[in-house]
């Protein structure tokens, strides 16, 4: 059931604290401070490059990962939408692997995908929150989110638990290669193990952001911003709003804001930007700047320090904790969830079955 909550969405957003902890215990050895993966198909040492393919809020959390791996890990990774890559006949490297993500392990292009995959002799590593699934079968190995069974159409517990397999991924990967030491290892792994209780304290928001998600629900047309890993975020933002509240969303890179979409700014169009304080603040932060000159209205997501340099040029922001910039997009995913919920619940829409969508797409 929804227990206390009005939808199964609510619900699943609630208990992102409690199944990211449940993910991180399988995955982390907090005595240790190291990330404890179990025995997998390849040696991620070897591997040349890793193909990553899935659809929808799952691409995102592979997108996120792309960033991770290649960052801490100097692993080149290959990224793409299950339903292009699929009829893209891409070459394959033979000492390459591919890594496929799924909430219901039932999806039909991600399916097809994988065959292609290990058509072209690559092993297949699967991010699962349902193991027993058609991919989980055709998997050489399945890596569980323990997100628990996701009811609501909108994926929200299974992203921010993907989130967490795949950063566990990257840091073995980053240590199998050579690319950061023991110490860095603990820092990584430190700065996981207190997610749980960070993304606790990001719920505590949830009055503020519905106030703001009654103004954004009056809005045509909504711009979220990012740079880094906060661009796969900006990007689920937009598509969490577009696909509960009916509300037409565009995720942008911060950077690519003045080759087109900077055009469509004005008053009507609110900005949220997505920027915790990372080495790419200052780079968005003059983007934000841009937005307020073309009298944008811009909802600001950020930290303790962000804020106290930027806040003023926000009509709202929300202060989040201050965290290893590592772990931000893992806390940043929650108030983009909660925005949407609110926005389409303002809206009056149908949020755990929204029109026209499936909760497993299973036909291509
Ligand atoms: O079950 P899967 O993770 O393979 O599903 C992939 C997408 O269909 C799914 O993430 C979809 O984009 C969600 N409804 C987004 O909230």
């Amino acid at each position: 059931g929804k227990g206390n909550h009005a939808h199964f969405m609510m619900k699943e957003i609630a208990e992102q604290p409690a199944v990211i902890g449940d993910t991180l215990q399988a995955f982390l050895n907090p005595l240790k401070r190291q990330i404890e993966l179990p025995p997998l198909p390849i040696d991620l040492a070897k591997i040349s490059q890793l193909t990553i393919v899935a659809c929808g809020t799952a691409y995102l959390a592979g997108f996120v990962a792309k960033y991770w791996l290649e960052r801490i890990a100097r692993l080149p990774v290959e990224l793409d939408i299950a339903s292009e890559f699929r009829y893209r006949e891409a070459p394959m490297p033979k000492d390459g692997a591919t890594l496929v993500i799924s909430q219901s392990g039932e999806t039909a292009d991600t399916l097809a995908a994988l065959k292609y995959a290990k058509a072209q002799g690559q092993k297949v590593l699967a991010v699962l929150n349902v193991p027993e699934s058609t991919i989980g079968r055709e998997s050489d190995v399945v890596l569980h989110t323990l997100a628990g069974p996701e009811i609501g159409v909108a994926s929200t517990k299974a992203f921010t638990t993907q989130l967490v397999v795949l950063a566990a991924l990257a840091i073995a990967t980053a240590r199998a290669r050579g690319a950061i030491d023991a110490q860095r290892e603990a820092e990584l792994s430190t700065a996981l193990t207190e997610v749980p209780a960070r993304a606790a304290e990001v719920l505590n928001h949830d009055a503020r952001l519905k106030e703001i998600a009654l103004k954004v629900a009056e809005c045509r047309d909504v711009l979220f911003l990012g740079r880094g890993t906060s661009y796969p975020i900006a990007l689920e933002g937009a598509l969490k709003l577009k696909e509960i509240s009916y509300i037409h969303a565009e995720g942008y890179a911060a950077g690519e804001m003045k080759h087109g979409p900077i055009a469509l700014i004005d008053d009507n169009v609110p900005v949220i930007v997505v920027a915790p304080s990372d080495d790419l603040f200052e780079k968005t932060a003059s983007n934000l700047q841009e937005v307020r000159a073309r009298g944008g209205r811009v909802i600001f997501f950020s930290d303790k320090a962000g804020i106290a340099r930027l806040g003023d040029a926000a009509m709202a922001a929300i202060e989040l904790p201050t965290v290893d910039p590592f772990v931000a997009p893992i806390l940043y995913a929650i108030p983009v969830q909660l925005l949407a919920y609110h926005a389409a619940v303002a809206k009056g829409t149908d949020v755990d079955q929204p029109r026209n969508l499936a909760k497993s797409v299973t036909v291509e």
